[in-house]
C-alpha cells in the first residue's frame, strides 16, 4: 500500500513532443494522501502534459512512476490508475461527448462494469449533489460553458475517484459557477491537484501551492496561498478580491 501516505511520486520525469523542446525535465512531485495542492506556471509550462503523464494519455520519455506505491509502467498499469484518479480535462469538450448530460455522466460508471440502471441511478445522483438536477436529458454541446464545466466534474466525479487532477476548473467562469466550485471542491473528501492562474481560487480551495517553470515543479511546503489587503479605485463597494468593479482598469 501506498508509503506514508504518499500516493503518486514521480521521479526525474522527463517528456518532449516531437521535434519540440522539453517540456519536462527531470520532473520530481510528490502528492500525498489529503493534500489539496494548487499548481501554477505560465502558459505552455507544461501543467496540462504533466496530467496527461500522471493519466498514462502520454508516455513520458524517462524517469519513473509510483501511483499508489506500485509502479506504473504499461497501458495495463495506467488503466487502474485512471480508475482511482479522475481528470478534468482543460477544455470541457474533451470531456463531453455524449448527446445528453446523463449519457455522459452515467458512461463512467458503465466502463466501469455497473449496470444500466445502475449507472444511471449513480448519474442522476452526482447530478443531483452538484446542483444540476434536472440537467439529464439536456443536449450536452447546447449548455453553457460554466454548465459544461460542471456537468464536466459529474462525469469525473461519479467514477468515484480517489484523487482528482483539475486542469484549469475556475477558467472562463462567472462568478456564480466559479462560486459553486469552490463550494463543492470544499464539501469533497478528496485529494487534489488543481491548476489555476487565480490565486483568490486557490486560496478558496488548496493547501499550498507548486509553481511550475523549466520543466519542473517547485513545491514550497512554506507556501500558503493568501490574499493580500489592497486599495484601489471603488475599492470601498463590497467586493471580491481580483474581480475588478465597474470602469476599472486591468
Ligand atoms: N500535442 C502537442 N503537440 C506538440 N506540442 C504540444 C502539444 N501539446 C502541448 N504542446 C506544447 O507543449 C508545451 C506545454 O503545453 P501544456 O502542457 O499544454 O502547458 P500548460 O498546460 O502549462 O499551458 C507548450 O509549448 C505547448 O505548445
Ligand atoms: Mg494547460
Amino acid at each position: 500500500m501506498d508509503k506514508d501516505g504518499l500516493i503518486i511520486n514521480l521521479e526525474e520525469i522527463s517528456f518532449g513532443y516531437p521535434d519540440r523542446p522539453p517540456v519536462l525535465d527531470k520532473l520530481n512531485l510528490q502528492f500525498c494522501r489529503g493534500d489539496r495542492m494548487g499548481l501554477m506556471g505560465p502558459n505552455g509550462s507544461g501543467k496540462t502534459t504533466l496530467f496527461h503523464i500522471i493519466m498514462g494519455l502520454i508516455k513520458h520519455s524517462s524517469g519513473r512512476i509510483e501511483i499508489f506505491g506500485r509502479h506504473v509502467k504499461e497501458e495495463k498499469d495506467f488503466r487502474s490508475v485512471r480508475q482511482r484518479i479522475g481528470l478534468l480535462f482543460q477544455d470541457a469538450d474533451d470531456q463531453l461527448f455524449s448527446p445528453t448530460v446523463l449519457e455522459d455522466v452515467a458512461f463512467g460508471p458503465l466502463n466501469l462494469g455497473k449496470s444500466q440502471d445502475e449507472a444511471k441511478a449513480i448519474a442522476r445522483k452526482t447530478l443531483a449533489s452538484l446542483g444540476l438536477a434536472g440537467f439529464e436529458d439536456r443536449i450536452t454541446y447546447k449548455l453553457s460553458g460554466g454548465e459544461k464545466r460542471l456537468v464536466s466534474l459529474a462525469t469525473v466525479l461519479a467514477m468515484e475517484p480517489e484523487v482528482l487532477l483539475l486542469d484549469e476548473p475556475s477558467t472562463g467562469l462567472d462568478e456564480t459557477t466559479e462560486k459553486s466550485i469552490i463550494d463543492i471542491l470544499r464539501g469533497l473528501d478528496l485529494s487534489y491537484i488543481l491548476v489555476s492562474h487565480n490565486i483568490d481560487f486557490l486560496v478558496e480551495t488548496t493547501h499550498h501551492v507548486g509553481y511550475m517553470a523549466n520543466g519542473k515543479v517547485s513545491v514550497d511546503p512554506e507556501s500558503i496561498p493568501h490574499t493580500h489587503v489592497h486599495t484601489h479605485k471603488h475599492g470601498k463597494y463590497v467586493h471580491e478580491h481580483g474581480r475588478k468593479t465597474p470602469n476599472d482598469k486591468a
